[in-house]
């Protein structure tokens, strides 16, 4: 999501949903969940204050999503809070802290944890050029967490207006960070250049095939938006059938390479056409589920108040509008 978390808390469209949830059946996705988000808001306060600027999530509506049938969870965090003298510094034990208690909730419950730097391919706001900074910075991160197979590293949230070769190399960097961590056993979620956008993969990060992870086990992490700018901060999306056509080019990159993808974060209005352009997205990527292995929700968290895609527990604007739509996708 690539816009001021303040400026998104817009009216939300009421639409009334139906109370009753659809019957559970499992779909052929491995992973379905949410965005965990909060620990990265106030990112114009650095450090900023806990309780002011940013806050965790709550690991008791963690545990109503996954009651609910979710089983991974996207926690998002900014690298100023967690490492905040350089980027090959030491932690911020407090901030860090907070962060693993998140993540052992999540795991302890047998769901996946994504551990995301929603940095942007930039630390202090300027461009993460150190190739070995940030190999550093994931292999210290990697350290806390090498024995916890139920996490997974996304290298971070979209890199954007950057040198196509730096995102490549920064990828790399992260990769082999984690497993010179001597974490082996985890996934790691690789992003790409424009945001990391599905319907413009193939234009800018067709080069990412050739990150190499001597454990096989990278995920390309798109995302994915229905609105008319693809930016996710409109409840209009495009048409019913946007969904589909947004993701068709990146299905067939991932097909024709031979790579596995994760849908990282997408959402849509409370509202009919919204809903069938998810509903036809989400059926055609579990047709082809071969490569595609989940989808999250843009997102939960204790702040989102009336914002549009709320999926936090009890009330949110989605949780309460569009999570029955989303159940018969679960894994
Ligand atoms: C960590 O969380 C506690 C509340 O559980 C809070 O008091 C503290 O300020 C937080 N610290 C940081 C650095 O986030
Ligand atoms: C991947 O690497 C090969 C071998 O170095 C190179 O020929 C090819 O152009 C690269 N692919 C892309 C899309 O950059």
């Amino acid at each position: 999501m690539r816009f001021s978390y303040f400026t998104l808390l817009a009216a939300a469209t009421s639409v009334a949903a139906s109370p009753l949830k659809n019957a559970k059946r499992s779909s052929s996705f491995e992973w379905f969940g949410a965005s965990e988000s909060g620990a990265e808001f106030g990112s114009g306060n650095i450090p900023g204050v806990y309780g002011t600027d940013y806050i965790f999530p709550s690991t008791s509506a963690i545990q109503t999503l996954i009651d609910d049938g979710m089983n991974i969870f996207r926690v998002t965090f900014l690298m100023e809070r967690l490492v905040p003298t350089t980027m090959t510094g030491s932690f911020d034990t407090e901030y860090l802290s907070n962060l693993t208690n998140v993540v052992n909730y999540i795991t302890e419950a047998g769901a996946h944890a994504i551990l995301d730097p929603h940095n942007f391919g930039r630390y202090y706001g300027s461009i993460i050029t150190s190739i070995s900074d940030f190999q550093t910075f994931w292999e210290n991160v990697a350290k806390k967490f090498a024995s916890n197979s139920l996490v997974i590293f996304d290298t971070n949230n979209e890199y954007h207006d950057m040198d196509q070769t730096l995102v490549f190399d920064l990828n790399q960097a992260a990769i082999d960070g984690v497993r010179a961590a001597g974490a082996t056993s985890q996934y790691i979620f690789v992003e790409g250049n424009s945001y990391t956008g599905a319907w413009t993969w193939t234009e800018y990060n067709d080069n990412l095939v050739n990150l190499t992870d001597p454990e096989n086990k990278i995920v390309y992490e798109m995302h994915q938006y229905l609105d008319s700018d693809g930016s996710g901060t409109s409840s209009t999306c495009v048409s019913s059938t946007i969904g589909q056509e947004r993701v068709e080019s990146a299905t067939q990159w991932l097909i024709d390479n031979n790579k596995v993808g994760v849908l990282g974060e997408f959402a849509g209005g409370v509202n009919t056409v919204c809903e069938e352009a998810i509903v036809g997205m989400l059926d055609y990527m579990e047709e082809n589920s071969a490569v595609w292995k989940g989808a999250l929700w843009w997102a939960a968290g204790p702040w989102w108040g009336s914002y549009i895609f709320s999926m936090e527990p009890p009330s949110g604007v989605a949780y309460t509008g569009m999570l029955s739509t989303l159940e018969p996708y679960f894994a």
